[in-house]
């Protein structure tokens, strides 16, 4: 996904312009561009690369005027050239486009202004846009690109402006996220809010097939049917200092190390006297948890692994059959779902197509939706019946951390008052599982005190280039978990397994080159067979690093490498054990110099299928 930033006010453009684009790059980073409006003329700079790379290029601090617009690419049509990049004009060089999304008719919608004469300069869908508005065009901006919008399919944030209309800022939103910012005398358009932090905590979420007309110091919302809207104005609680690196050397060791106090925020305000409250946060009578048959979780990536930890809490504790679906799967199968199903949709970002989807299928089947999202505002959130956040605060690297073990927690949160609600958990084990669940910020501080002793094990194993990642029970997904961030950031492959299951297939991949990262952790379930498992690994000459519980002298013996977790409750051992997986992942992918906040290919928040 791109992200795309506005601004109109007194102050010149440009400057404010590029530091609000580098705090959305996270969201897509192959080209990078810029439109100011100066002397009435629109002048563009735009080039293929990092921002910074481009900024070098073409110098965009140089753009004169106070309207202007930004733009960082991630290629969905057409290949990542200059001409590709955005912003995208029509013939004449009077309107600007910068676009976030995918036009599903752009090549019937050219065709036609191909008749009509229009030139076209990119491969791109965004710039049929600017040509539409253009083509549309009878004096009035927002008339022409209402009229535009009305012939375009699929999802847009659009950002536009125009020569004709010096002092205005146009913006659109049809499922992309988009957010207007309010400010004293200057306002501004952006794809999330952490971009805008530092100039404002005021903002207005336009909703879908939305117009906004924006000058320095008023901003009108109208439909697509010209009826003006009232939209309320939100003031956003993060800071930010939150969207800041902190001195770290990427935002995601920095999102690394905030995990303790990230979950003390997260059960903050939720737990009281032996209680779980988060009653007001589902809008569900007891009566209707009650009747729940069974629970459809929905996610993509990690937080679809979160869903595999929650279906084992909520079975476990909660006793309700639960099945978890990749989003993208599950939207174009026609799932057999009834009233008394649960469909529960979890998302960092909260604007994932594939889950957004999901979600709405599930509703328009009658399911209740209930969603664990950290991103308030975005369309998950508003979309769902109850929203429960995972207080993680802005998620900045594209290897989501803090978001993962925020998600966990709530799961464990929901499954607790469920438990409770359906009579599954006497008073003294809510009481015990709490105090359990207090306990995790400070043992997740004692992992990570020991990130020098990860670091060694990075060294040792950061030119390998497979890797194999084994768990069992409520650890299996973790296993997949850290397999993920090892993939995404270091480009070593590698492959998650329930321990049991290499016996059928993957031990064939086991030689002295393959380090085989087992989750070995004591429980009274599945602990003996892991050492067997681990002593199958070694019998094929594989090296183990184990993740043991700390004490646990079994491990140590037959383990090549040890890392440790403190002691807890089985259900909650995942929250702890991931911690040294996405050190390793880190300090490996630092060792092999890859870009570890922005991998190759990949952005934060998949808002296209
Ligand atoms: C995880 O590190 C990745 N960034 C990716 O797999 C991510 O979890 C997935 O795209 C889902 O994102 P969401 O939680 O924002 O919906």
């Amino acid at each position: 996904m791109c992200g795309i930033i506005g601004f109109v006010g007194e102050k010149e453009a440009a400057p404010i312009l590029i530091d609000c684009l580098k705090r959305l790059e996270y969201r897509g980073y192959d080209s990078a561009g810029m439109v100011c409006i100066d002397n009435n003329s629109l002048i563009i700079r735009k080039d293929v690369g990092k921002i910074e790379e481009v900024d070098k290029k073409v110098n965009f601090s140089e753009l004169k005027g106070n309207t202007g617009m930004a733009h960082s690419r991630w290629s969905t049509h057409g290949k990542t050239t200059k001409e590709n990049a955005h912003p995208h004009s029509d013939c004449k060089d009077e309107i600007s486009v910068v676009h976030n999304g995918i036009i599903e008719n752009y090549s019937e919608l050219k065709e036609e202004l191909v008749k009509k004469g229009h030139k076209f300069s990119s491969e791109t869908d965004t710039e049929v846009i600017a040509h539409l508005i253009e083509d549309n065009y009878e004096g009035c901006m927002r008339g022409a690109l209402t009229k535009a919008l009305k012939k375009i399919e699929g999802s847009y944030a659009l950002g536009v402006i125009s020569s004709k209309k010096p002092d205005k800022l146009f913006a659109a939103r049809n499922e992309s996220p988009l957010v207007i910012g309010l400010g004293n005398n200057e306002n501004f358009i952006s794809s999330d809010v952490p971009a805008i932090l530092n100039h404002t905590k005021k903002v207005i979420y336009l909703d879908n097939k939305e117009v906004a007309v924006l000058t320095k110091d008023n901003v009108e919302i109208f439909d697509l049917d010209n009826n003006k809207k009232d939209k309320k104005i939100e003031e956003i609680e993060w800071n930010v200092e939150q969207a800041e690196k902190q001195g770290y050397k990427h935002y995601m060791l920095k999102e690394i190390f905030e995990q303790p106090q990230v979950i003390t925020e997260t059960i903050n305000g939720r737990l009281k006297n032996g209680d779980i409250l988060i009653k007001d946060e589902i809008d569900l009578s007891e009566d209707e948890i009650k009747k729940i048959k069974r629970i459809i979780i929905v996610a993509c990536g990690t937080s679809w692994h979160a869903a595999l930890v929650g279906e084992f809490m909520l079975e476990e504790l909660a006793k309700i059959p639960v099945e978890v679906e990749y989003a993208s799967e599950f939207r174009y199968r026609d799932p057999i779902i009834d009233k008394d199903t649960m469909v529960i949709a979890i998302s960092q970002s909260g604007e994932t197509a594939d889950t957004l989807a999901a979600l709405r299928e599930a509703k328009k089947k009658g399911a209740k939706i209930i969603s664990i999202v950290n991103v308030k505002g975005s369309s998950i959130d508003r979309e769902s019946d109850s929203t429960i956040y995972s207080k993680a605060g802005p998620e900045i690297g594209v290897a989501s951390t803090k978001a993962f073990t925020s998600q966990l927690v709530v799961l464990y949160l929901i499954t607790i008052y469920f438990g409770k609600i359906k009579g599954l958990l006497p008073k003294e084990q809510i009481v015990n599982r709490i105090r359990d669940l207090r306990k995790l910020p400070l043992q997740m501080q004692s992992v990570l005190d020991d990130k020098e002793y990860i670091k060694l094990h990075a060294k040792k194993f950061y030119k390998k280039t497979n890797a194999l990642y084994l768990g069992r029970g409520i650890n299996f997904p973790i296993a997949l978990e850290g397999a993920l961030k090892l993939k995404e950031i270091s480009y070593i492959h590698a492959e998650g397994y329930p321990a049991a299951e290499m016996k059928h297939g993957p031990i064939a991949l086991i030689d002295k080159e393959m380090p085989v990262i087992v989750i070995a952790t004591k429980d009274n379930r599945t602990y003996k067979k892991v050492l067997s498992n681990i002593e199958e690994v070694h019998s094929r000459g594989g090296k183990v690093i184990a993740i043991e519980t700390k004490g646990d002298e079994e491990v140590k013996k037959i383990a090549d490498h040890n890392l440790h977790i403190p002691e807890n409750s089985y259900i909650l051992t995942p929250i702890l054990a991931v911690i040294p997986l996405q050190l390793l992942a880190y300090y490996i992918a630092d060792l092999r110099n890859c870009n570890v906040d922005k991998p190759r290919n990949l952005a934060k928040a998949v808002v296209v299928e």
